[in-house]
Order: structure tokens, then C-alpha cells, then sequence
């Protein structure tokens, strides 16, 4: 309906009693509620590659809304105000915009993908053992492949939820395993660098991105851990140690570590436990601190505390940080 081609404003530079008008923003979800007294209203979370917000429409304004679609980007009027401890919006207007900037939308990594690419290429350089070798060059020679893993997130929402995400994560999860092998020098190194590049890799088929990021189809059905051990078993070059193949899909099976969490068997080798333990640790770590820098940038400078995380199961202390930013 109207064309905003130059977004002005993002999400981190709103602050309590803004007023915005015909903003483009994409919708990270929508859903339609009914109130106490039997009115509906729109309980919305927009974003753009600064963060997201949540916000409200309520029954009044909803004569001056398009329905809004996750992934679609809306020109969007309304208010900033704060609500328990955080920023919201309440929607006045929205309409879809025609034309919009995909990269204003789309969240990525800090890290140019192309460099962080460069540094798994010498963690696999560092493996020794000529089926792991053989097997990572058989899986990342395929340039499709390897592409889509650049670009992959980890997550939809919880950790490294944006572009190139996988691969940070991935690199935090080998860093750490490194760390983790100077301690414990009996583990077998090989089978954990080759665990830790693997153990997420059927995220590359759980998500599609375009202005934001949605689980697919099969994601929703199979789920990372699925595709990952079907694809790496499936693609093992001829001749594959059988031995060794089991303890590396044992790795990559058993990655969340509870069963509660995806993982279909409990980790039952050393390092089965140290990637478990490597994988927990990036996802935490880039939790509070994306949280923490986050709830800094969208205007909540005069609160010490962040809202609740519901993952980390706590508010995050933000002070520190704050006069950190100050500087
Ligand atoms: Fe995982
Ligand atoms: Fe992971």
C-alpha cells in the first residue's frame, strides 16, 4: 500500500514517549487475543537487525491495521511506552510495505562470515585422523552446503539467533573444546573437533531466512539433531570406520545432554560430556550477553536491572554495563 524505501528509525534508538510514524519494522509475531470484556486485540513483536520490541494494538486501532504476517515488513505508526520494566509499542497504524531493504531487517553476526569461515578451516586443519578429514572435506566441499552453513543461524530465538550465528556458535563450541583439552589431554581430539564442527549442522536445514528467521517445515518435524545425524551418516564416504562413526553420531545424538532437550541418549563418553558442556556454555554465555548489551541500547539506561529472561530463568544485572557504555 505505501513505499518506504529508507527506514529512519531502529529499535535501538527508541526510548519511553517516542512517537513513530510509518516506520518500516517486520513482524516477528502476531496473534490476535481477546480481552476481559470480549474485545479483541493484537499482542505483536516487531523487529528490524537492531532487536525487536513487543507491542500491543488494541481493538480501537485495529480499524487502521493490516493483518500483519511473521516475515512480512509493515510501515507502522504508534507509541513508545514502558511496560513492566521494558519498552512497547502500542500500534496506532499498519500497513505492508512494498519495498523495503532486506539487510535493514535481518540480524547478523558481529563477525564477517567469511572470516570466521577461515577460522574452522584451521580447526579442521588441526584434525589429524584421515576419515574425520575425509569426511569434513567430503561434507563442506559442496558449495551449496557450505553457504548455507555460513549463513545459518543457531537459533530462532533462544542463542545466536541471527545470520551467521551457526557458525559463531560453532567456533565458540571449538574454542572451548580446545580449552577444555589442554585440562583433559587424554581426550581424543580428533572425534571432539569433529563432534563440535558437526553437532549443530542440521540447523542449516531447520531455518530459512530471509527478513527474519523461521523454523521450516521439516525443523518443526525432524529437528536439528535428525537431520544432522541422517545427512553426516548418510553422506560418510565409503570405508568410514564404523567404530568411529558411532562414537561421532553419538556425539552429535547426544549434544543437549538430557533428554528433556532433544538429545535422544545421555552423552556416555568424555567427550560427548565436554561438547555438552562446550555447547551449554557459548549458548548461556551469548544469552546474557546479547540480553545484557540489548536492553542497554533500546532505552532502559535508568533501569539497573533488565526485564526477566525466561531461559536464564533470572533479570540480568545491566548497571555495570551501562557506565561501561557511558565511557
Ligand atoms: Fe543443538
Ligand atoms: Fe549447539
Amino acid at each position: 500500500m505505501a513505499n518506504n524505501l529508507f527506514k529512519q528509525v531502529f529499535i535501538k534508538d527508541l526510548k519511553e514517549g517516542d512517537r513513530i510514524s510509518g516506520q518500516p519494522f517486520v513482524i516477528k509475531s502476531y496473534r490476535t487475543l481477546t480481552s476481559k470484556n470480549n474485545k479483541q486485540y493484537i499482542d505483536i513483536t516487531i523487529g528490524d537487525k537492531t532487536g525487536s520490541m513487543k507491542g500491543k494494538i488494541w481493538s480501537d486501532n485495529l480499524v487502521n491495521c493490516q493483518e500483519g504476517r511473521e516475515g512480512d515488513v509493515f510501515l507502522i505508526s504508534g507509541n513508545i511506552d514502558s511496560f513492566s520494566n521494558s519498552l512497547q509499542m502500542t500500534i496506532t497504524s499498519m500497513f505492508k510495505a512494498d519495498e523495503f531493504e532486506v539487510s535493514d531487517f535481518l540480524q547478523v553476526a558481529r563477525e564477517n562470515p567469511d572470516e570466521m569461515y577461515s577460522q574452522l578451516t584451521q580447526f579442521m586443519a588441526k584434525i589429524e585422523d584421515e576419515d574425520f578429514k575425509d569426511l569434513l572435506e567430503t561434507v563442506f566441499d559442496d558449495e551449496n552446503i557450505r553457504n548455507t552453513f555460513k549463513k545459518a543461524p543457531a537459533a530462532f530465538t533462544v542463542h545466536h539467533s541471527y545470520a551467521g550465528g551457526l557458525l559463531e556458535h560453532t567456533l565458540d563450541c571449538l574454542v572451548l573444546a580446545e580449552s577444555l583439552l589442554e585440562r583433559y589431554p587424554k581426550m581424543r581430539k580428533d572425534l571432539l573437533f569433529t563432534g563440535a564442527i558437526l553437532h549443530d549442522f542440521g540447523k542449516i536445514f531447520e531455518f530459512d531466512i530471509s527478513t527474519t528467521i523461521t523454523i521450516s517445515d521439516r525443523g518443526k518435524l525432524l529437528g536439528h539433531i535428525y537431520m544432522g545425524t541422517e545427512y553426516i551418516s548418510k553422506i560418510a564416504p565409503k570405508g568410514f570406520d564404523q567404530e568411529k562413526l558411532n562414537e561421532l553420531m553419538h556425539l552429535l545424538l547426544s549434544h543437549h545432554g538430557e533428554l528433556e532437550f532433544g538429545s535422544p541418549i545421555k552423552p556416555k563418553t568424555i567427550e560427548a560430556v565436554a561438547l555438552w558442556m562446550a555447547d551449554m556454555a557459548s549458548a548461556k554465555v551469548n544469552m546474557a550477553y546479547n540480553f545484557t548489551y540489548d536492553n542497554i541500547g533500546i532505552g532502559n539506561d535508568d533501569q539497573n536491572f533488565s526485564p526477566y529472561h525466561k531461559h536464564l530463568a533470572t533479570d540480568l544485572y545491566l548497571k555495570p554495563y551501562i557506565a561501561e557504555e557511558d565511557e
